[in-house]
């Protein structure tokens, strides 16, 4: 039997490594499912004062388990147990990330509201896990909740297609200020595009900002090379006026808190309710429409406003099954006084 042994990531906020480590438990869990070699035993250990997550295996990990591994949000470092004439010793194992960004995209923005970003990393992560596809499929995300992006930057780390949809105006505007700077800074050939994605007047027109970009100016020539990063100002209810049926394969988002953001969900009001129930029950519809058939939709939101059977019910009642219902898939934890966080694991039914 073989012993790995994961150090988590301590990150900048040590809150959240401090309670995450139940999280990365759930997160390895739904990813030892994917691994080609079989996993048990995944725990909590401590040796001599550091925290480790440890599994075993029968046969050794290979390239491809180590590179779902690598990318788990909580993973700093791999090691294997090996027992030196009774001496146990950590043998370190090279990980293998997914980067076509810089993984610091997602760190550099700071604002009130802001998904932190290895919580961010973990909902696409078990999105991913929970799906029909793979990091080697062409993904497309979409977040329909976007904010100023910490979402799509994730997304894009992994070269992933990324979409949003934010209904505040200022938001989407500082997320495309800062995209345009970081692609000029970090050197990548790019363009930006904007074009009316519905509506037949001015007062109607909703308007999307697309980037395309690569590595280089060669190989931004080919067009299939290019990435996509976008972002929609309108309302997420709305996303299937926005986009086509069937074209994402994940949908992940943050919902509003009713704490530092507003959820203007009512169409016809502008007014700030505090319930992300709502919300939900007015976007899924859509959502389902854009998303395809075994793809998922990861949102996490403030159990303390709704209780998790509640969430779970509306997405059964719109097509969906919950993955994350077990008790080893539990992903809640608090944030400050006003906020317990927790995520559904939805899955689109075949139908
Ligand atoms: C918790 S924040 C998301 C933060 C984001 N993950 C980030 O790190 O920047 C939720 C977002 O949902 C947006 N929102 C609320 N109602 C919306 C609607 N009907 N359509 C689109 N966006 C909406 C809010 O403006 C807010 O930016």
């Amino acid at each position: 039997m073989n012993t790995y042994l994961i150090l988590q990531n301590p990150g900048h906020n040590r809150v959240y490594y401090n309670l995450s480590g139940d999280m990365a438990l759930a997160e390895l869990g739904l990813a030892s499912e994917s691994l080609g070699s079989d996993c048990k035993g995944i725990v909590i250990k401590n040796i001599k004062g550091i925290r480790y997550v440890s599994f075993e295996t029968k046969e050794d990990l290979t390239a491809g388990d180590i590179q779902i591994i690598s990318n788990l949000s909580f993973v700093f470092a791999i090691f294997k147990e090996e027992d030196c004439n009774g001496v146990l010793s950590l043998l370190p194992i090279e990980r293998s990330v997914t980067e076509y960004i810089d993984q610091k995209i997602s760190s550099l923005l700071k604002y009130a509201g802001k998904t932190n970003e290895l919580f961010t990393k973990m909902m696409i992560n078990v999105a991913l896990l929970a799906s029909d596809f793979d990091y080697n499929s062409q993904i497309r995300l979409l977040d329909p909740i976007a904010g100023k992006g910490t979402t799509l930057f994730e997304a894009a780390v992994y070269n992933f297609e990324a979409m949003g949809i934010e209904i505040d105006p200022k938001s989407t505007h500082a997320c495309e200020i800062f995209f345009k700077k970081f692609l000029e800074e970090e050197k990548y050939k790019h363009q930006a595009d904007s074009r009316r994605v519905y509506g037949k007047n001015k007062t109607e027109a909703v308007f999307i900002k697309e980037f395309e970009y690569a590595k280089s100016k060669q190989e931004f020539k080919e067009k299939s090379n290019r990435k996509k990063l976008g972002l929609v100002t309108g309302q997420s209810q709305d996303a299937d006026k926005y986009f086509k049926k069937n074209s994402f394969h994940l949908i992940v988002g943050d919902l509003p808190y009713g704490i530092a953001h507003g959820n203007t969900s009512d169409k016809n009001s502008k007014s700030i309710t505090r319930n992300p129930y709502q919300l939900l029950s007015q976007c899924l519809p859509a959502w389902s429409h854009v998303l395809k058939e075994g793809g998922t939709v990861v949102i996490a939101w403030n159990s303390f406003v709704i209780p998790k059977h509640k969430l779970s019910s509306l997405f059964q009642e719109n097509g969906f099954d919950i993955v994350n219902e077990g008790p080893e898939l539990q992903f809640e934890h608090m944030v400050d006084k006003s906020i317990k966080r927790d995520i559904v694991i939805a899955k689109k039914k075949l139908s």
